[in-house]
């Protein structure tokens, strides 16, 4: 795993904001996965200057989410597909048709699950795959557990995650105890990996990342096993 250490959030944001802008000019129909949460505002704020100003083109970009609470309707403000619109699909020109989000109330979850798997191998796969990374060391809602499911799955959240989480809500009652996630090894199917980590909150999660071996326990560790990750955070989050 590589890492860049930012001085601060903006450098992050930029530094990643790079290295996206530069998949999407060599490859103009790349296949993006994305991120929510508070991390990549910065760098959706960035692409979106970059489109007004006419350097960057989405019209050929397709998006995968990784994930979407559960129960939840897309029309909800909470939900990530809402975030999504407001902080980037609305203000660029990718196509209706090239987005995909997991649906946060389907009929049926299984068949959501794998129909999700499905859709990214069949455009080809994630060229270039955004992560945040929790607290609790969760990449996606891929929680610390014993097993870690490897697809796209149902999971149960965790403490921490939902009192992380409950700052979005009026209160943390109000927070999702589930979500549909891509599991670890859709992750790890990407063929290129950026995971950002932004402020002292994020510092031991990164330390476990940096210095642990693999375990199910810190679940970005499983990146370790990736051929090309790129980590980049600021100094907060590297030093502590
Ligand atoms: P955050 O969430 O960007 O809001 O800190 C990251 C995550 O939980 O993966």
């Amino acid at each position: 795993m590589r890492f860049i250490v930012c001085s601060d959030y903006a450098e992050m944001c930029a530094e990643c904001t790079k290295q996206i802008s530069a998949q999407i000019i060599l490859k103009p129909n790349s296949v993006l996965g994305l991120a929510t949460g508070s991390t990549p505002i910065g760098v959706y704020e960035n692409l979106v200057q970059l489109y007004q100003n006419n350097e960057l083109d989405f019209s050929g970009v397709t998006t995968f989410n990784l994930d979407e609470y559960y129960p939840i309707s897309a029309d909800n403000t909470q939900s990530y597909h809402f975030f999504m619109q407001s902080h980037l699909f609305s203000k660029i020109n990718i196509k209706p048709q090239n987005i995909h989000i997991l649906d946060g109330m389907p009929a049926d979850i299984e068949k959501e699950c794998r129909d999700y798997e499905k859709a990214i191998v069949r455009s080809g796969g994630i060229d270039l795959q955004l992560l945040g990374i929790g607290k609790n060391g969760h990449i996606g809602f891929n929680e610390p557990g014993k097993n870690l499911n490897a697809t796209t799955h149902l999971t149960d959240l965790t403490e921490t995650t939902i009192e992380s989480n409950a700052r979005f809500f009026k209160n943390v009652n109000e927070v999702p105890r589930k979500a549909l996630t891509m599991g670890i090894s859709t992750i790890l199917r990407s063929k290129k990996i950026i995971l950002l980590a932004s402020g002292f909150e994020k510092h031991m999660a990164v330390q476990s990342l940096l210095t642990d071996n693999i375990n199910t326990q810190t679940p970005a560790t499983m990146l370790k096993v990736h051929p090309d990750v790129l980590l980049i955070c600021d100094k907060e989050a590297y030093e502590g």
